[in-house]
């Protein structure tokens, strides 16, 4: 018998105001046929004023809670992964905890940006391999509205505002392929990347800061990269991707989501994609695509899925499980 941590509920917040595309024409050279070319984005959410990141992560951990049909007080962990937390600290993650009202257990965030969920789902799965904890939220959020340059046209049409969680729990498998659960993850980073995509503030600035990104840069990184993630990852849990149902990528550009099913050979009818509803909302976008791809009918228990993600740091990984 093998411990496998299954996803038991799932759930996500979108914040109501949506921008189209042709929003930012009026303050940018830019237009709605650029961004829906190079980018596959439609449109985003973005939060109302005063909507932080933990109140979004909160609303989706709820909604994860619900599904499964459980309280606060049933979960040990709370793991939230975001870039963008309320405050510098204490974490999102406790925040969270509070909102929900759960008295015990214990929250924090982690920050690997868009590769964010992919780090939370790993730590999670070794919180619960190795006994100490049964159930963990995981969540991403991000307000990533709050770091944009509204002048700078090239990352600002890009990013979107959300939250997604999912619950798991340790159940029991037969420690084959078959188990539900996640069946392996793959971690990388590498910090000489840094310039490609950071923000320009924090405590060396006494500011917030503003995203800063070579996107023609990271596109040269991604695909290959992501390709041998996802790879990896299915070699350790043993399957190929004719046993693969859908792959939930990391939703930050239709053409780097192309690029990379085509390199897995998997073709696009077996990809939940949201970004042209959402854009990138960095660790919050790949919960989001399982809400959403779950909602939508797509994804059903028993499939075998692949996520994939990266970002900033760089850092990327990926997670395969059944579910
Ligand atoms: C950002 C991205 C969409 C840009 O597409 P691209 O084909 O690489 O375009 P480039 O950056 O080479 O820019 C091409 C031209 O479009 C212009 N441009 C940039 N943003 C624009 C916009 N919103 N509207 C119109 N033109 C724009 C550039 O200024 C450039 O003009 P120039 O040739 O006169 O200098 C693309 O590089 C990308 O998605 N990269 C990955 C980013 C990403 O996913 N990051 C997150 C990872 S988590």
């Amino acid at each position: 018998m093998n411990t496998r941590s299954v996803v038991i509920g799932c759930g996500h917040y979108l914040p109501s105001r949506i921008v189209e595309n042709s929003e930012f024409e009026a303050t940018l050279d830019t237009n709605d046929e650029w961004i829906r070319s190079r980018s596959g984005i439609e449109r985003r959410h973005f939060a109302a004023e005063g909507e932080t990141t933990s109140q979004m992560a909160t609303a989706a951990a709820r909604a994860a809670l619900d599904d499964a049909g459980l309280g606060a007080d049933d979960v040990d962990a709370i793991i939230l992964a975001t870039s963008t937390p309320d405050l510098t600290f204490p974490s999102a993650a406790t925040m969270v905890q509070a909102q929900l009202g759960m008295t015990k257990g214990f929250a924090f965030d982690v920050q690997a940006v868009c590769a964010g969920f992919v780090f939370a789902l790993a730590n999670a799965n070794a919180l619960i391999l190795s006994g100490q904890a049964t159930r963990v939220l995981v969540i991403g959020a991000e307000t990533f509205s709050r770091i944009m340059d509204w002048t700078d046209r090239s990352t600002c049409v890009l990013f979107g505002d959300g939250a997604g969680a999912v619950l798991l729990e340790a159940q029991s498998g037969e420690g084959t392929a078959q188990d539900r659960g996640i069946l392996s993850t793959d971690l990388n980073s590498d910090g000489r990347h840094r310039d490609l995509l950071y923000v320009d503030g924090g405590t060396s600035t006494g500011t917030v800061g503003y995203l800063r990104m070579q996107g023609n840069q990271v596109f040269r990184h991604a695909v290959g990269k992501l390709a041998a993630t996802a790879t990896t990852a299915m070699e350790r849990a043993g399957v190929t991707p004719e046993d693969v149902d859908w792959v939930v990528p990391h939703q930050a550009n239709i053409r780097i989501i192309q690029g990379t099913a085509n390199k897995l050979n998997l073709p696009m009818s077996q990809v939940v994609v949201t970004v042209q509803d959402h854009g990138n909302t960095s660790a919050a976008s790949i919960p989001l695509a399982l809400s959403v791809g779950r909602d939508r009918g797509q994804i059903k228990q028993g499939d075998l899925l692949v996520t994939e993600a990266i970002g900033g740091g760089l850092a990327w990984g990926a997670v395969v499980l059944r579910w």
